[in-house]
C-alpha cells in the first residue's frame, strides 16, 4: 500500500465522535480496499464514491493512497470536499499519488459522467435511501464496477429506526415503520427507503452483484446520550469497540441505525 502519512487514515472526518459513528464502515472499507489492491496486483485503485458529498470517506481514501472521484448532486458538498482535498494533500491537480476530484452529477447519469467498467472500488454510502427508485440506482452504481470490484453500500436500517422511535415515545410510529414495507414512519418521515439485511441481500444481488459480509453500523451510538460517552473516561472507546463487536451478529445487525454490506462484480480484474 502507498505511504498514508499525508492524511490521517484514521478514517472519515476528525473527532472522536465521527469515529465512533463511521468507524466500523471505515475498518470493513479500509480492509477491503487492501484485499483488491492485493487481487489486482496494483497499489493505486481507481476508486469512485458516488454521493461521496464533502468527502468523508473520499479523502481519507485518497489518503491511503488511491484515484477517488466523487459523484455528487451538490455543488455545496462538491466544493467542500474539493476545500477539504487541498487541506489535506489530495487535490486532483497537485498530487500524483493518492488524490480525489469531485464530478457534478447523480446516480442516474453516473455512467455517462464517471464512466461505466471504470473502478476497482465504488462507495455508495448513505445514497440509496434517499433515491426514488434504490434498484436502478444500484444497477447504475454497479455498472461503474471492473469485473471483479469492490462495491461498498451503506444504507439506512429499518430496526434502527423503529428502536429510535419507540425510545423517544412515537410507539406508533415505531409500529408503522415496523410493517411499512420501505421502513417508514409515517407521512412526513423524510427518508424514503430503509432496508433490513434480507432486503438489501436481494437488492445486491438482483443488480449482479455477490453479497458478502454485512455489518450493522451504530447499533448503540445513536441511543446513547452523549453525556455518557463524553464524561465517563474511556467510555468512547469502549463504546467503539462494542460496535465493532456487535456489528457482526445478526440480531444487533437488526436494530441497526445502518446496513453495510462489501458486494462483488463476478469476473476477473
Ligand atoms: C447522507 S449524504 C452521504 C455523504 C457521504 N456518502 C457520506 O457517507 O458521508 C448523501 C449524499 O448523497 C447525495 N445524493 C442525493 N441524491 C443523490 C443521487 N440521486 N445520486 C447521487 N448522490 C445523491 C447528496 O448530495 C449527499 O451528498
Amino acid at each position: 500500500m502507498p505511504s498514508e502519512s499525508r492524511v490521517s487514515a484514521g478514517g472519515p472526518s476528525p473527532g472522536p465522535h465521527a469515529a465512533l459513528r463511521a468507524g466500523v464502515a471505515w475498518e470493513v472499507l479500509r480492509q477491503a480496499l487492501r484485499r483488491r489492491a492485493e487481487a489486482a496486483g496494483r497499489e493505486v485503485l481507481d476508486v469512485l464514491d458516488t454521493g461521496g458529498g464533502s468527502g468523508s470517506f473520499a479523502v481519507p481514501v485518497a489518503g491511503l493512497g488511491h484515484r477517488v472521484t466523487v459523484v455528487d448532486p451538490s455543488p455545496d458538498a462538491l466544493f467542500a470536499l474539493e476545500r477539504r482535498a487541498a487541506e489535506e494533500g489530495v487535490a486532483w491537480e497537485s498530487s500524483s499519488a493518492g488524490k480525489a476530484r469531485g464530478v457534478q452529477g447523480d446516480t442516474q447519469d453516473l455512467l455517462a459522467v464517471a464512466g461505466p467498467r471504470a473502478y476497482d472500488l465504488v462507495l455508495c454510502h448513505g445514497v440509496l435511501e434517499h433515491v426514488e427508485d434504490p434498484a436502478a440506482a444500484l444497477a447504475s452504481v454497479a455498472g461503474a464496477l471492473r469485473p471483479g470490484g469492490t462495491l461498498s453500500l451503506l444504507v439506512a436500517g429499518v430496526g434502527g429506526a423503529v428502536l429510535a422511535r419507540a425510545l423517544a415515545g412515537r410507539f406508533t410510529e415505531a409500529r408503522v415503520a415496523l410493517g411499512d414495507p420501505a421502513g417508514r414512519w409515517g407521512e412526513a418521515d423524510p427518508v424514503p427507503h430503509r432496508f433490513t439485511v434480507a432486503g438489501l441481500t436481494a437488492l445486491v444481488s438482483g443488480a449482479g452483484l455477490t453479497p458478502g459480509e454485512v455489518h450493522g453500523i451504530r447499533v448503540f451510538a445513536d441511543l446513547v446520550p452523549g453525556s455518557l460517552v463524553d464524561t465517563e473516561p474511556d467510555a468512547l472507546t469502549a463504546l467503539t469497540r462494542l460496535e465493532a463487536e456487535a456489528a457482526r451478529q445478526p440480531a444487533f445487525q437488526a436494530i441497526a441505525g445502518q446496513l453495510h454490506i462489501l458486494a462483488r462484480l463476478p469476473g476477473e480484474l
